[in-house]
């Protein structure tokens, strides 16, 4: 067996997991339910939810992947813990099912790039959203989207992932921030920034017991914890780096192009006079789809937005295909891109479904969402805060520079609040299943 890869610098190791980490969730999630829950006010929610649950969540990911230096299910076993492989396998089974329809998502981001230098769905965006969502045409874009995830992941760590998310993730920023800035000039537009942010203290206080829950819940999707991914990524890390620091960036980053994104979609839409009282799916591909229609330049705007829609959600495929790939080679005496290819098309045979028909991809959702993100990221934290314990903090403050303090700290909130926290989201998210609610992601369209 070849050695194992390492990311070239600790910058590609930072950017591979903010490419993974910014995704359709930040974009079409986060903006809608921030105006909805409060605005300002949701902020100040979503951010002490971040730092104060996500962070001690994806610290446990990292410390777990660079001290084992290996996939997400042998990481448990090299740590002594052979048993707690399930955890790790819970995690890369439950990548492989969102990637199967996140890239049928990613097929029809790919058609609107099309269809937006055509013009083709401006007179009729959900007449138009209707048709190409499924059927014949979702399941060739779908192909065509999961063979550009094969054909980076192929490449490798270094010449694949690092070199494709250091180009992709700064051109995300830029991007949006010359769409914000685009839609700022745009008459009528002040309107959205008093929707997205202005503090509503009392949409917050009423839905208190909505809100918090959903806050945790998106901080853990959005930094795509609960997937292996993290695990994965921090598995190639060379070095003593501060993975405190790393974290804390990958957070502040994360949550940044979530508020980038707002600037875009919403001031867009309320300059069109739509109404943006949906969010997922139905939001970006029809409400803001249906504004580029009447804006000057609005094909050209479109092409640029569904782009950089486009380059957020590879950048997260890339980190699930990963997941799967790492634990075939490590384990396996096979090539990466005969594996990529590989696994790269069973997942291609899962996503089928949810292809014909987005019945299908809202049960998958709903039951990645509910049940098995907040399960896996419950057996993290369990196995690094109770079982493995203190070597942990060694490896968390190895680098660091930081004192014993923050490792204790790191150690007793992922111990006790951070782990309250995860079981009150899959207990929701049980209910959710079972009581039968929307799902996460993907609404009802
Ligand atoms: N963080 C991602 C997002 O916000 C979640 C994700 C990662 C989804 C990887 C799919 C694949 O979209």
């Amino acid at each position: 067996m070849t050695e194992r890869e390492t990311w070239a610098t600790r910058a590609g190791f930072i950017l591979a997991a903010v490419g993974s980490a910014v995704g359709l969730g930040n974009i079409w999630q986060f903006p809608f339910k921030t105006a909805e829950f409060g605005g300002a006010s949701f902020l100040i929610v979503y951010i002490v939810a971040a730092l104060g649950i996500g962070l001690p969540a994806i610290l446990a990911e990292f410390v777990i992947g660079r001290k084992a230096n290996l996939n997400t299910i042998s990481a448990f076993e090299k740590l002594g813990y052979k048993e707690w492989r399930v955890v790790g396998a819970i995690g890369l089974f439950t990548g492989f099912w969102i990637l199967s329809y996140y890239s049928v998502v990613g097929g029809w981001v790919l058609r609107y790039i099309g269809g937006s230098l055509t013009g083709a769905y401006f007179a009729a965006p959900a007449e138009y959203f209707g048709q190409v969502s499924a059927g014949m045409d979702a399941l060739a874009l779908h192909a065509v989207f999961m063979a550009l995830v094969v054909g980076i992941v192929a490449a490798g760590i270094e010449d694949g992932i690092e070199k494709a998310t250091k180009l992709m993730v700064p051109s995300i920023v830029v991007i949006l921030g010359a769409l914000a800035v685009f839609a700022f000039t745009l008459p009528g537009a002040s309107a959205g920034y008093a929707y997205f942010l202005s503090p509503d203290f009392n949409a917050l206080s009423e839905n208190f017991a909505e809100i918090v829950p959903f806050a945790v819940g998106q901080a853990f999707f959005s930094l795509s914890l609960g997937m292996g991914a993290m695990i994965t990524y921090a598995s190639y890390i060379d070095g003593d780096q501060s993975l405190f620091g790393d974290g804390i960036t990958i957070v502040f980053l994360n949550s940044f192009v979530g508020i980038l994104a707002g600037l875009v979609v919403l001031p867009l839409l309320f300059a069109q006079g739509i109404d943006p009282n949906t969010s997922g799916a139905g939001a970006v591909f029809i409400s803001v789809a249906g504004a580029f229609g009447d804006i000057p330049g609005g094909q050209i705007v479109g092409l640029v937005f569904f782009a950089v829609v486009l380059i957020a959600a590879l950048s997260s495929a890339i980190s699930l295909l990963e997941v799967v790939v790492s634990w075939a080679i490590d384990n396996y005496d096979v090539s990466r891109p005969q594996m990529a290819v590989g696994l790269g098309g069973v997942i291609f045979l899962l996503g089928v479904p949810s292809a014909i028909d987005t019945a299908w991809l809202g049960w998958f959702d709903t039951l990645a969402y509910q049940l098995l993100l907040p399960l896996s990221v419950l057996g993290i934290l369990v196995f690094a805060a109770w079982v493995y314990g203190a070597p942990a903090i060694d490896e968390l403050m190895k680098g660091s520079g930081l004192g014993e303090g923050v490792g204790l700290t790191w150690l007793w909130l992922a111990r006790t609040l951070v782990i309250v926290a995860v079981v009150a989201t899959l207990a929701l998210g049980l209910q959710t299943l079972f009581l039968g609610e929307s799902p996460a992601i993907i609404p009802p369209l």
